[in-house]
């Protein structure tokens, strides 16, 4: 993995004026690779994912199992997780702090354990992140939840399968339900699920390990629960939402990036959107190819669970608004905090205004070169594409996020053509 340097105190440099053009592999998908650690919990032995990224939010997981006892190794694009016969439940506070994606061990380790104590992950840049579906699902299988000193607490004496109707196709709440059904007694079902390529991801591993799990990718799944786990190879599905960072980046700066390694069908939306604004859009079994000419023109965006357009994209659609021709309306339908980014963009001279769930961007043929700040690992993102467009240099700080999000962004904006650096903020 290439181990980028985390530090809050690094800045990207972004020159503008150039165009991203080239090809460029991606690697495994952040939100599948995470869970996928999680769910080698529920099998004694050695679990290997292959494809997985060189993110800093890997070791950070590791770090959250190996506090609950298992032996994690980190080699090249491979994890191993070697989880011993019983592991702790208790989630290292400051570790899990650290990674609001260490919920997803309440699933598995309330599914084979029967009991997991985790803190509560506090508010975030994007927004509030509670954890109400996860419990109530938790609790339709027979567990009994609450919460103690800023932890949730989850345990049972046996699961026993059940029903449960989600009121919103939450991801996360998805995965704790199916996880912990996977060893419950009986069949579950679980309605308005997420649909998600990772869930789907989650439950092709589960599936090679001996779990019943059918209907993931559908509004419906159904898990029969099965008496236990056996460890397997498997390999991490590709990032969508790093592919699409290109694909729009691409638009962006009107240039020819072919990305590898990816199911068109996981950003189809997005590339419907980007055909839409003016772009050449090509597709084969596992790439895509997105080709700008002109300027792009304006367009409406609003977010919405998959196969909508992702959340974790609007700052990129925002980014592609400020640089198109007209006034574009992005609708933010789940993170209600999302809309940060726009007040960086207005630092680079973006005509922008925000209304509840509602952006309005007035673009412009160029922005201004300014310092901005990264609030996320996408805002971040968003923004090195905005400096792109930019007439001088853009300097965007705390660039940790991204790192956390992205395997190697400086070296992959560099292939594509792009002129960045690392370089210390305070300098
Ligand atoms: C996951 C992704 C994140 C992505 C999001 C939506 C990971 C690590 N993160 O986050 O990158 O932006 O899906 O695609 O995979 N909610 C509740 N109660 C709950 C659970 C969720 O109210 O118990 C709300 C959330 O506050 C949010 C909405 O449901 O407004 C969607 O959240 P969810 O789909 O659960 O997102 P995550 O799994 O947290």
């Amino acid at each position: 993995m290439s181990g980028n340097p985390t530090s809050r105190e690094e800045s990207f440099l972004v020159t503008g004026g150039t165009s991203l053009n080239g090809e460029i592999s991606v690697a495994g998908a952040k939100n599948s690779v995470l869970k996928l650690m999680a769910v080698a919990l529920m099998a004694e032995g050695r679990t290997t994912l292959t494809n997985c990224p060189g993110i800093s939010d890997v070791p950070a997981m590791a770090e959250v199992l190996r506090h609950l006892g298992c032996e994690v190794e980190i080699s090249g694009d491979t994890v191993v997780i070697d989880t011993p016969a019983q592991v702790g439940h208790v989630a290292d506070d400051k570790a899990a702090q650290r990674l609001r994606a260490s919920v997803c061990i309440l699933g598995p380790l309330v599914g084979r354990y029967h009991r997991a104590e985790i803190a509560m992950p506090g508010g975030d840049a994007i927004g509030s992140r509670p954890l109400n579906w996860h419990q109530n699902g938790l609790n339709r299988l027979g567990a009994r939840t609450h919460m103690d000193h800023g932890r949730l607490v989850a345990e049972a004496d046996q699961l026993i399968g059940a029903s449960y109707e989600l009121s919103f196709p939450s991801v996360g709440a998805t995965e704790t339900f199916v996880t912990a059904a996977v060893l419950a007694k009986g069949t579950s079902v679980l309605r308005n699920a997420a649909r998600e390529p990772e869930i789907v991801d989650i439950c092709d591993l589960l599936n090679e390990m001996g779990a019943r799990i059918s209907g993931a990718g559908t509004h419906t799944i159904t898990v029969e629960g099965v008496e236990g786990l056996t460890p397997v190879t498997h390999r991490v599905i590709g990032d969508r939402i790093v592919s699409a960072t290109w694909a729009m980046g691409a638009v962006m700066t009107r240039g020819d990036v072919t990305v590898r390694g990816i199911d068109p069908m996981f950003i189809h939306v997005v590339l419907e959107n980007l055909r839409a604004v003016g772009a050449d859009v090509e597709t084969g079994t596992d790439w895509v190819r997105v080709r700008q000419t002109g300027r792009p023109t304006a367009r409406d965006i609003r977010t919405l669970p998959f196969p909508g357009f992702p959340t974790d994209l609007q700052p990129m659609a925002i980014a592609l608004a400020s640089v198109s021709e007209g006034v574009s309306v992005v609708t933010e339908n789940l993170f209600e905090a999302r809309f940060r980014f726009v007040e960086e963009m207005v630092r680079m001279g973006v005509d922008a205004e925000t209304d509840g769930h509602h952006a309005k961007i007035v673009g412009r043929e160029q922005l201004d070169s300014a310092t901005v700040w990264a609030s996320d690992i996408r805002a971040g993102a968003g923004l090195v594409l905005a400096g792109m467009c930019a007439d001088d240099v853009t300097e965007v700080c705390e660039v940790f996020h991204i790192d956390r999000g992205y395997s190697d962004f400086v070296g992959d904006v560099r292939a594509l053509g792009g002129q960045i650096e690392r370089v210390a903020t305070y300098r």
